[in-house]
């Protein structure tokens, strides 16, 4: 079923069901305090929406690796696919994600913070492909995906909320699918960004060093539910860890 690209906020309660039904929140989810205390700057504030959402910007800030990353993310994916995109990004990424799953495939995006709903749901106004909707990733969604794919969003919150959203992807997409994470990782030791990173996380990014420390398999409380392949890229600095679930 093609859906629109109309922001699903203040609809009826979900029901668990097949991929095809849009999401459905009964009322919109309180933001987190981890997102109110420690990223207003990056997503609520009226600057960082205006000045981070360009290309040029997530480039910079991923030290020109943003095209790599995307590619990176998007070739776990296949024309056709229903897709959950659990989290917001700045610049291109939904767009790309949508364009590579084709005019037979479905993007479902989301945001916890009804601002980057409205920001996502003006970038990809023109596409009949993408809904974009209000939801907390540390949730079940409440329907089933043939793939997730989670974008530079676990270094960005605490460990609890890691595992609560590493759980809540595994439950929503269907047996023989594939929750696809990119993001930071431990660099090698002689990384040259290494010190630079270091800062970086500690005064900006506060939960990101935790990521860097521990598998993204070991915070799923059930990770034998799923086969977990891991690869790094550029000395170490970014991570792609895709969980696939067994069919059935
Ligand atoms: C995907 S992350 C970081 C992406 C990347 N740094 C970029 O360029 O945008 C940023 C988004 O995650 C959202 N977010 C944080 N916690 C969330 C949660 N529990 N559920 C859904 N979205 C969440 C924030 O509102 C924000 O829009």
């Amino acid at each position: 079923m093609r859906r629109s690209n109309q922001a699903l906020v203040d609809r009826p309660a979900p029901t668990p069901s097949s991929a095809g039904t849009p999401h459905r929140p009964a009322a919109p989810p309180p933001l987190p305090d981890y997102l109110r205390d420690t990223y207003t700057w990056a997503y609520l504030s009226d600057f960082g929406t205006r000045f981070f959402d360009h290309q040029l910007v997530v480039n910079t800030i991923l030290w020109g690796n943003a095209r790599r990353l995307i590619r990176w993310a998007c070739s776990a994916l296949r024309p056709g696919q229903t897709v959950l995109q659990p989290a917001a990004v700045y610049g291109s990424f939904s767009r790309d994600v949508a364009a590579t799953l084709g005019p037979q495939g479905q993007l479902t995006v989301c945001d916890v913070a009804p601002v980057q709903v409205a920001l996502t749901t003006r970038k990809v106004a023109d596409l009949s492909t993408v809904t974009v909707g209000l939801h907390d990733a540390s949730q079940p969604h409440g329907e089933a995906f043939d793939a997730i794919v989670c974008f530079f969003l676990l270094h960005e919150v605490p460990d609890p909320v890691k595992t609560a959203i590493v759980d809540a992807l595994l439950a929503s997409v269907k047996p023989g699918g594939s929750v696809i994470f990119v993001d930071y990782h431990q660099t090698a030791p002689w990384h040259p960004l290494r010190p630079v990173m270091a800062g970086v996380f500690r005064f900006l990014e506060p939960f990101a060093q935790a990521l860097c420390r521990r598998d993204i398999r070991d915070y799923a409380s059930n990770p034998q539910q799923a086969e977990w392949r891991k690869e790094t890229r550029f000395g170490g600095l970014y991570q792609r860890v895709i969980a696939t679930r067994p069919p059935t």
